[in-house]
């Protein structure tokens, strides 16, 4: 059974929420439900004609506006024309949600410095781009607003084969933490969503290429033993953007079906350990004591 939209009807109604990379995958799941909410939207990306004929599509299907810019957010100046855009289109943004990122596999020794940047700029840059731009903006203009970052759960365990990735994600995390104490007495909230494997094109393409998809199922990594969801994933990012967690500031959600614990746990092995061996184990371990 496909998961439904859990807030009520008019949980984001007149609200405006830019959303970065919201034409495809994640960001365009959350944004078709915010719009279902009664948002309006921004979203940006590198490529226009994407851009336009997502927010058609979603328009289409869910109603709302939904303004299509073309920005780079490694480019400060282009995140703040953005930003005005979006103001004078709407009058004000409420929320901005970091969503957009770039990735791929490859051993680390691989990598020019230049491959390096062009995942960090993505994906710390930015974010910080976005968040400074539409923060300096609501401060100034002693506006509400809240900040949601999407990280994953490698920002604090780390992991090889995607490091410009965790590095990035990692600091991301880091300003989620700090700006959420140093900006709440502006009224600004920060939170974060660490999203376990939900196959997207984008992330498929660049982590898992069909060639390597025989040999590696990362669904097997994950104790519910499947892949998220977009709408569980969109539904609590609608909640976060909500006024209803509004004491909700500086937290991080993970929404992985337990994956990184599994990885985590000493003895979470011992799930493969068959049901009927279990008689034996035990005498075994008692045997031990005596
Ligand atoms: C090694 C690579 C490479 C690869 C690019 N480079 N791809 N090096 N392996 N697979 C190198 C290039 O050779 C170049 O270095 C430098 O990186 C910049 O490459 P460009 O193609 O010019 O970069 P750019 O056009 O800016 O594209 C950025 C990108 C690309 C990150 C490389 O993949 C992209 O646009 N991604 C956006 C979408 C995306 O990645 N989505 C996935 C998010 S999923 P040289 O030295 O040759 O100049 C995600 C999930 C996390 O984050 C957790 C999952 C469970
Ligand atoms: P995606 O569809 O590839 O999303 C990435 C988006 O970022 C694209 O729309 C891309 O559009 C945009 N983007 C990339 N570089 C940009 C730049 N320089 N400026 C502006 N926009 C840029 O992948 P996704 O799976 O939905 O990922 C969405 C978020 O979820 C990411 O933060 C990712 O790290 C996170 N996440 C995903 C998973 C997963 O399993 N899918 C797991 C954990 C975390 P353009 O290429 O058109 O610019």
């Amino acid at each position: 059974m496909a998961t439904k939209g859990m807030l009520r009807e008019d949980a984001l109604e007149g609200k405006t929420i830019l959303i970065t990379g919201g034409g495809t995958g994640l960001g365009r799941a959350m944004g078709e439900y915010f719009l279902e909410l009664g948002a309006n939207l921004v979203i940006t990306s590198r490529k226009l004609e994407k851009l336009e004929q997502a927010a058609r599509e979603m328009e289409e299907a869910k109603g709302g506006t939904v303004l299509p810019v073309a920005c780079d957010v490694r480019e400060y100046e282009q995140v703040e024309e953005v930003q005005k855009k979006a103001v004078e289109q709407f009058g004000q943004v409420d929320a901005l949600v970091n969503n957009a990122a770039g990735n791929f596999v490859s051993p680390t020794e691989r990598l020019s410095h230049r491959a390096f940047d062009a995942v960090v700029d993505i994906v710390l840059k930015g974010t910080y781009n976005n968040t400074l731009a539409h923060g300096k903006h609501w401060i100034q203009n002693e506006q509400q607003g809240t900040v949601l970052n999407i990280v994953t759960t490698y920002a604090w365990t780390g992991s090889g084969y995607v490091v410009p990735s965790a590095c990035g994600k990692s600091g991301v995390l880091g300003m989620t933490r700090s700006l959420a104490v140093e900006w709440a007495k502006y009224g600004i909230r920060m939170n974060a969503i660490a999203p376990g494997p939900f196959p997207t094109e984008g992330a498929w393409q660049n982590l898992i290429p069909d060639n390597l998809a025989d040999q590696i199922d990362p669904k097997a990594r994950v104790p519910m033993n499947r892949y998220g969801e977009n709408q569980e994933l969109a539904n609590l990012a609608a909640y976060l953007v909500s006024d209803f967690s509004a004491y909700i500031n500086g937290e991080v959600i993970t929404i992985d079906g337990g994956e990184w614990l599994n990885g985590a746990g000493q003895f979470n092995m011992m799930q493969y350990v068959p049901a009927e061996m279990w008689d034996m184990l035990e005498q075994m371990t008692k045997g031990n004591k005596k």
